[in-house]
């Protein structure tokens, strides 16, 4: 007789241990599969973000940038250290421990919340009397489950880039570039998205030359461009990474040295590298789910068609995060677990796509909120803006991080806050601000009247939206 719930679900990431908690909150019984294997050789919960996103990129981001301020940055405070010194194969150790201290705290919440945790790749096999029969693989263990509902939360896995191969040690994806154990004097990075810019920013801090070659003639295209052009600015100036637009990649060839070859501006380029990254976006992982078998309907790119509620063509079956469409986000995918759920309660839930922050944590950050003034002009939507810098703001220049932007966007008759984007120290903290507002539908004069603390990096939204009102006291 195999294990019956009332709940499974497939992936263990931020959309489904969420979800599976949330299902377990609400009375259900549930169990939640994972097929993902830690660095040493054990089931770790908490899909890409816990393991090799999110979560080890932020730990290596902060390190780098500590040792970058050591060496460079705290000499104008009075402080002076000799001779500092950077250990690569440490501040891994140190992100690993991170890793394992959240990925053993899923653990631990599935137990206090009584979620069936099984360790295996999940397959859907068909439905037998309104229960879906799940096949969970462990090696050469199979077991069957079954469910009533479904939430397929399998998340996505690197990109390939045609013509060249990924093997974690000389041309790394995502898991290499978390873990590499020195500094590579030359490294390269194909895409300059999201992984591309932290993964390069980390490596550059720590001494490495970090060449990036990008296709898309525009920097951060989703990213309003002024806030983009500044970045860029700031990313090539200050940061010192070499980033290449508008790039056609040619043959790649692996060796001792990597050996790019490109075209640019139409002429032939050729890149050498000691180690390569390879970060041109991520694939939805549905390999191994049995999505032919029972007829789960997949979309051209291999994501799990969904409509607004997360529901797939299937009965009861679910699917959430990085494998259906939308922003790739730890958050979307988490508040689409918890919104599945409660509506499998009869619950009425709603995730506003509208309002999902983005960060990309580099320094300085870049963070946003709603609409780009690119997309308000192709959508002929009248607006108003101001914007303020962090060059002026009191505790921006007590941090030593006084550079950076807040624009906010607000509709031209009613005022209400069509967009909130910034550069600049901590963004990512103060993009909430924005989100917030958002949500309770805000006007920018909203925020012009709300008392922010003196000084605080928030005061610079306070100026952002008395300029919105052409009332800015310090601009
Ligand atoms: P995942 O986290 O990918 O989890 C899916 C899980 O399902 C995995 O454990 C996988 O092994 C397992 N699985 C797959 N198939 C099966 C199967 N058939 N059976 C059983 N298990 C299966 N997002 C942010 O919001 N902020 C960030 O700062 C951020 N940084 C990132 C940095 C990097 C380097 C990367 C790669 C991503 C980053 N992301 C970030 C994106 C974020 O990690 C993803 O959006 C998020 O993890 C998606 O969650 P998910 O639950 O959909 O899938
Ligand atoms: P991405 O979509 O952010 O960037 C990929 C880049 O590669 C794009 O600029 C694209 O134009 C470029 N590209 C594609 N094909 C190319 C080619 N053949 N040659 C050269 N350039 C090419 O994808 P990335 O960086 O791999 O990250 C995947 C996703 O993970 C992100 O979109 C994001 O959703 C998530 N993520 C989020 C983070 C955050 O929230 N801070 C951090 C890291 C990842």
């Amino acid at each position: 007789m195999s294990q019956q719930f009332d709940v499974v679900v497939i992936g263990a990431g931020p959309g489904g241990y969420v979800a599976a908690i949330r299902a377990a909150q609400l009375g259900f019984s549930t169990a939640c599969i994972d097929s993902f294997v830690g660095k040493n050789g054990k089931p770790s919960l908490g899909g890409t973000c816990l393991n090799v996103g999110c979560i080890p990129s932020k730990a290596l981001l902060q390190s780098s940038e500590n040792f970058h301020a050591l060496a460079h940055d705290f000499a104008e405070h009075g402080i002076s250290v000799e001779g500092a010194k950077f250990d690569a194969a440490k501040m891994i150790a140190r992100k690993d421990g991170i890793v394992d201290k959240l990925t053993g705290g899923i653990g631990f919440l599935f137990k206090k919340n009584k979620v069936a945790s099984l360790h295996g790749l999940g397959s859907l096999k068909g439905r037998v009397d309104e229960q879906w029969q799940i096949e969970v693989k462990n090696g050469d263990t199979v077991e069957t489950v079954s469910a009533k509902h479904v939430i397929v939360a399998t998340g996505s896995s690197v990109r390939q880039l045609p013509g060249v191969a990924i093997d974690n040690v000389k041309v790394l994806d995502n898991e290499g570039a978390l873990n590499l154990s020195e500094t590579p004097a030359r490294l390269g990075v194909i895409g300059a998205g999201v992984i591309g810019l932290e993964m390069g920013s980390v490596w550059k801090r720590v001494g490495a030359d970090v060449t990036i070659l990008e296709a898309m003639p525009t920097f951060l295209a989703a990213a309003d461009q002024q806030i983009a052009k500044e970045a860029f600015k700031t990313l090539t100036k200050d940061t010192g990474l070499k980033i290449n637009l508008g790039v056609k990649i040619g043959a790649i060839s692996v060796a001792d040295e990597i050996s790019i070859a490109y075209e640019k501006d139409g002429k032939a380029e050729t890149l050498v590298v000691d180690k390569l990254i390879v970060s041109i976006g991520r694939v939805p992982n549905t390999a191994g789910l049995g999505a032919d078998a029972v007829g789960l309907q997949l979309d051209a790119r291999g994501f799990v068609v969904v409509d607004d509620h997360c529901h797939t063509n299937l009965p009861n079956v679910w699917a959430i995060g990085d494998v259906v469409r939308g922003p790739m986000l730890a958050h979307k995918a988490s508040e689409e677990g918890v919104a599945v759920a409660e509506r499998i309660a009869g619950q009425k839930p709603h995730v506003d796509f509208g309002v999902i922050p983005w960060v990309i944590y580099t320094s300085p950050e870049i963070a946003w909120v709603g609409k780009t003034e690119e997309q308000l002009k192709a959508e002929g939507i009248e607006y108003k803006k101001g914007s303020s810098g962090f060059a002026a703001n009191g505790r921006a220049l007590g941090l030593g991080h006084a550079q950076g932007t807040v624009k906010i966007l607000s509709c031209a008759k009613t005022d209400r806050i069509l967009g909130l984007h910034m550069i600049g120290p901590m963004v990512s903290e103060l993009v909430t601000e924005g989100v917030v507002a958002m949500e309770f539908k805000a006007a920018s004069e909203d925020l012009a009247r709300i008392v922010h603390a003196h000084p605080s990096l928030s005061e610079v939204i306070h100026e952002a939206a008395l300029a919105a009102d052409k009332r800015a006291l310090h601009g």
